[in-house]
């Protein structure tokens, strides 16, 4: 059964619109595990327009499930993950001017660098994971420069409209996650899942954890964190 990691940001992007102390994405953390919630996840972007590093710090010590940190092959950030040593690093593409994290990890373009982040991280204790579109060919690369897991962007799949499209991009994330698993490594997948359409991506062999956000803390507004989430687990399990 797939595990359910929550991404907490929105919590603190709803803060950070008013450079206030609240909401405050510790307490969403500790709510989400009280609703069953396996990890929690949380991007510290380099632009800090969610996450502050006062975040990660208190997650560290408070989150008692896996914390996930998403982060790009940056050098400032590698340095913060090696410090704080969350449970799990993965790696993103970021860009500045994007809304959210848009396309996969290219980590054919930069194989040397990303095979180092994951020597320093490995070497700080971090499991890592790569933000991979399904492709065959990157999550080769992923096993060549020593991932321990991949998450599939589910993106493609959650745009498509439900009937045969989606239906495609189903068939795409199926095939890649087998891939992912005859090449030893653990399958994840994220990004763009909702309540309507986790459930045939929960079902995928193998499929070991989920990271879901804006859904949840949507969802969070109306019926409260602590019932979102439970809803969500339930959903997925
Ligand atoms: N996984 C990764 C790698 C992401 O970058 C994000 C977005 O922060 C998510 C999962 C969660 O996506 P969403 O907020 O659409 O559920």
């Amino acid at each position: 059964m797939a595990k359910l990691g929550v991404n907490v940001d929105h919590v603190a992007t709803v803060r950070q619109a008013r450079r206030t102390n609240e909401p405050d994405p510790v307490w969403a953390a500790a709510l989400a595990q009280l609703g069953g919630a396996d990890g929690i996840t949380i991007h510290l972007r380099e632009d800090r327009r969610h996450i502050q590093d006062r975040d990660l710090r208190l997650l560290r010590e408070t989150v008692t499930v896996k914390l996930n940190l998403e982060m790009a092959c940056s050098e400032e950030i590698l340095q913060i993950a090696c410090q704080v040593r969350p449970d799990q690093a993965t790696l993103v593409p970021e860009r500045r001017e994007e809304i959210t994290t848009e396309g996969g990890l290219d980590v054919l373009g930069q194989q040397e660098r990303v095979a180092e982040v994951v020597r320093r991280l490995h070497d700080a204790g971090i499991v890592v994971s790569l933000f991979l579109d399904p492709e065959l060919r990157q999550i080769e690369a992923a096993r060549a420069v020593g991932a321990d897991a991949v998450e599939l962007h589910t993106g493609r799949y959650a745009l498509a409209p439900p009937g045969p499209r989606r239906e495609e991009e189903l068939r795409v994330l199926e095939e890649a996650a087998r891939h992912v698993r005859r090449l030893g490594l653990v399958v994840h997948a994220g990004h763009g899942l909702t309540y309507t359409n986790v459930q045939p991506i929960a079902r995928i062999e193998g499929m070991e954890e989920l990271n879901i956000g804006h859904s949840i803390v949507a969802r969070a507004i109306m019926v409260g964190f602590l019932q979102a989430v439970r809803e969500m687990k339930a959903l997925i399990s």
